[in-house]
């Protein structure tokens, strides 16, 4: 979900919406505003996107210069009107935003029944407010004091926003585990859940720590503990341009994600690799670099993309620096009493920095002893700061839900971690070194050629529009490519894809191929590509219609197989950073022609807070 709240001069109501546009990517299936002023309280919300709420909105009168609002992915109760956010409490004098779950909400909601309240909704977010009036009710407290004694009650995460109609100075927030920054103005506040709403008002942010509530009352800021200890908000410049987070001409967030790759690779880079004077610097990694290079293992955890982009970093890690890996699902590795030991590292992955199972995943490492590396796009995100050291992704916001360029830029800070790992401990010859880094500084040209390929891919989408499953298959580097490439498919166009390692297919999906199958094959010229090539004719022996990603000057597959997509040559290991990129387009277009929301697909959210 995504939250936005404003106390100023300026007229609320506008500016919550634009804010909350900007958040669409956390959740969308219903959105709603409260706004305070003269005439009280009022809560105006709607099933859908912003701009149904916007509609709704139409004729209203609106003049408030305090106001939130919130776009939802629904966790508890479905998408309606009524389960929208912000909710009431039960005497209409409060509202609330809400990101995240409160797990106990079944008992507290009880309790509350039981004391005469009743609810409107099916949310554990109307819960926690109708238990917050609960507590200033019986306890005479302030405000303020209700939420904190409320939250030591609570089990599960949130990031709140509260407005109450006794005080059209004050927005009450408090975080654990969800996400939420302050932006500090010229006598007007900003919240919101990350800083893309309020960075083209003022560059001042407080990242709220969890356990803390901030209260805005007067045009002052103050932040206290769940225990009521005063602590010092450290303020910073966010370093984020406004452009960077508009479409710019493109039709769609991640088109223009896609075709950023060039530069957010080289991005990923900056600053890190020279490679003529053979030089390889990450600083955040610095002091961590022995430990990197001399642990017994290395466990990676992620989900979604950033669980692909772990196995490719998984024969990265084992190839260059004979480090063994494991890849686990964030998800499930927090729930089964993983073996940690003592000179075992945890690399985490995360685009958003935010996804509730991937930091639950770190502070169950963290409770074992572990050393834990932060892979994020965000900086000064929750996992960024949960993890003892790590290396920024830099890849710029990431705004599409399905991820593209936060994919390649983690692949090449992975790929460069390994390479320095690699180094100290002295797996690794100075030539290939050496080599490696030349290639990666060439690599953002080579990615600039795929995508002057985008008419031909377009093309061939169009033909496969209609297709109702797909298969990806590669090998090696290419296996965790195919899986990405399946999932870009199945998230945005909503056909079915599954990615297999091409070997494994004849025990299983081989059942499934006939003339109405598109089979896409990396097929790109390295170690395995002979292997492949054989799997390609039992593929085409079946009638499978294949679509090949293959090396440039190749010649063999172009009478074998239906469809060639060229890439240039690079290095085996730098494969995956070249031949996604056709995946990522092909999905993209195959979405657009089926007049699928590429941006904001149906039921996902680009930052699962939630487990
Ligand atoms: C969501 C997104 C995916 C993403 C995954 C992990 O499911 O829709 O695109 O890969 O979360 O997100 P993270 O921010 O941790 O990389």
């Amino acid at each position: 979900c995504g939250i936005v709240a404003y106390v100023g001069h300026r007229e609320a109501c506008p500016l919550v919406l634009k804010g909350l546009k900007r958040l669409e990517y956390r959740g969308y299936d219903s959105a709603g505003v409260a706004l305070l002023n003269g005439e009280g309280l009022k809560v105006y919300k709607k099933k859908g996107k912003v701009v149904d709420l916007e509609k709704e909105l139409n004729g209203k009168e609106l003049t408030a210069t305090i106001g939130m609002g919130h776009t939802r992915w629904a966790t508890h109760g479905e998408p309606n009107d009524v389960n929208a956010h912000p909710h009431y409490a039960f005497n209409r004098k409060l509202a609330i935003i809400h990101n995240g779950i409160i797990e106990n909400y079944a008992t507290l909601k009880e309790n509350l029944i039981r004391k005469g309240h009743e609810f409107r909704s099916q949310t554990d977010s109307e819960v926690l407010i109708q238990f917050i009036e609960e507590i200033q009710k019986h306890t005479c407290c302030s405000l303020e004091e209700a939420v904190r004694q409320a939250l030591q009650e609570v089990v599960g995460a949130y990031a709140i926003v509260i407005m109450s109609e006794d005080d059209p100075t004050q927005l009450i927030a408090a975080r654990k585990g969800s996400p939420l920054v302050i932006g500090i103005g010229e006598g007007e506040f900003f919240m919101a859940s990350d800083a893309t709403p309020i960075i083209e008002y003022t560059k001042d942010v407080v990242y709220l720590n969890d356990y803390e509530v901030a209260v805005i009352k007067n045009g002052e800021l103050k932040v206290t503990t769940l225990d009521n200890t005063q602590t010092t908000p450290y303020i910073q410049k966010v370093e984020l341009e406004l452009e960077a987070i508009e479409k710019g001409g493109f039709d769609h967030f991640m088109l223009k994600e896609i075709f950023e790759q060039p530069r957010s690779i080289a991005d990923s880079m900056r600053g890190r690799v020279k490679a003529d004077a053979g030089h390889l610097v990450l600083g955040g990694l610095r002091d961590y670099l022995d430990q990197l290079a001399s642990s017994q293992r290395i466990v990676i955890v992620g989900c979604g993309t950033s669980w692909h982009a772990g196995l490719v970093a998984e024969y990265i890690f084992e190839e260059l620096a004979r480090i063994p890996v494991e890849v686990e699902y964030a998800s499930e590795f927090r729930y089964r009493n993983p073996i940690i030991a003592e000179r075992d590292v945890v690399i985490a992955i995360s685009q958003s920095g935010e996804t509730a199972d991937t930091l639950a995943a770190i502070e169950l490492a963290k409770s074992k002893g572990a050393t834990i590396f932060g892979v994020c796009n965000v900086v000064g995100s929750s996992i960024a700061r949960a993890t003892h050291a790590g290396a920024y992704t830099h890849a710029g916001p990431e705004i599409g839900v399905a991820s593209t360029k936060a994919f390649t830029a983690q692949v090449t800070v992975l790929t460069l971690m390994a390479l320095a790992a690699a180094k100290r401990k002295g797996t690794i010859s100075d030539t290939l070194f050496r080599q490696l880094l030349a290639e990666l500084e060439a690599l953002p040209a080579k990615v600039e050629k795929v995508l002057e390929g985008a008419e031909r891919i377009k093309e061939i989408a169009y033909i496969f529009t209609y297709a109702r499953n797909f298969i990806y298959l590669g090998r090696g580097l290419n296996f965790p490519v195919a899986l990405e490439g399946a999932l870009k498919l199945k998230e945005i166009s909503y056909i079915h894809a599954e990615g297999y390692p091409a070997a494994e297919m004849k025990h299983g999906p081989i059942a499934l191929i006939d003339e109405d199958m598109p089979v896409v094959f990396i097929a790109t010229k390295d170690s395995s590509y002979e292997k492949v090539v054989s799997n390609i004719q039992e593929v085409k022996a079946r009638k499978g219609r294949v679509i090949a990603i293959a090396t440039e000057g190749e010649t063999q597959l172009q009478n074998m197989v239906d469809f060639v997509i060229e890439i240039p040559k690079v290095h085996d290991i730098l494969m995956p950073l070249i031949s996604v990129i056709p995946l990522q387009l092909l999905a993209y277009y195959v979405a657009v022609m089926r007049g699928r929301n590429v941006d904001q697909p149906r039921n996902l959210a680009k930052s699962v807070t939630v487990e």
